[in-house]
């Protein structure tokens, strides 16, 4: 099977979110199984993609069936400022409607190690395994301008390879706990879509798609899923030095 990532390249990061929308309509509605299990991402760069789905698509997606988590969340209170939950609540679940029992948040608010052991178990409750780990239907990713992806960041790299599905991470700079699914989850999903997009991730664009430079010190470089696809959705400015 060919593993060579599928690279949608849009004009904006709200054309990659519009064309993303349309994507994940299609995917959705493909699905056979009862229940879907999709891993959020956080940051900015998928407000947008909440916002669109929540304005355009909110009759299209059998949310009935979907299960939401998240690929990593701040370990912060739920009406935090930077709660990846609260960011998605307020731009995609309350616009919606959507069921509060299929929303399986970090609790941000405990501690963190005591978040990860409750997060493991919601994820072990409510997903299917394959090989042994636990298989999301799709997880979207973020990618940060050092290479970092969910929580993993370049100077975490066990959490890579870690045998725990989630653990505690820290972020570099502010030192902020998060917890975040580890490198068997993320590659261990049936599919996994990164949208990425601005001018500041241009260079580890460019160097991961090419293998070039540092990027094997990129934890995004290392989400190739085993048995899954992979696609990616950037825009321009992301997109700005491929050839
Ligand atoms: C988070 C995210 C993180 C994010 C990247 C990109 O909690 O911050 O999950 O992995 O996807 O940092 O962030 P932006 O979308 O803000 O550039």
């Amino acid at each position: 099977m060919d593993d060579t990532p599928l690279v949608f390249v849009s004009v904006d990061n709200q054309s990659v979110a519009e064309n993303f929308a349309e994507w994940f309509k299609t995917w959705s509605n493909k699905q056979s199984g009862a229940r879907i299990t999709i891993a959020l991402s956080g940051g900015s760069t998928p407000k947008v993609l909440f916002q669109a789905l929540a304005e355009k698509y909110a009759e299209d997606i059998p949310w009935h069936k979907i299960h939401f988590f998240w690929g990593d969340e701040r370990c912060v209170a739920p009406t935090h400022d930077d709660s990846n939950y609260k960011m998605t609540k307020t731009l995609l679940l309350d616009p919606i409607n959507f069921p509060e029992n299929q929303v399986h948040r970090v609790k941000g608010e405990i501690d963190p190690e005591v978040a990860a052991e409750d997060y493991e178990r919601q994820i072990r409750l409510h997903l299917e395994e394959k090989e042994a780990w636990p298989a999301f239907d799709l997880i979207i990713l973020g990618m940060g301008s050092d290479g970092h992806t969910a929580s993993i960041f370049p100077h975490q790299m066990e959490l890579l390879e870690s045998d725990r599905i989630c653990a505690v991470a820290t972020h570099p700079d502010s030192g902020q706990k998060r917890v975040s699914l580890t490198g068997k989850v993320l590659n261990n999903a049936h599919q996994v879509c990164f949208l990425v997009t601005g001018d500041s991730k241009k260079e580890k664009i460019v160097e991961i798609f090419n293998e070039q430079g540092q990027y094997q010190a990129y934890p995004a470089f290392h989400i190739r899923p085993v048995h899954g696809a992979l696609s990616w959705h950037i825009d321009k400015a992301a997109a700005a030095l491929l050839k």
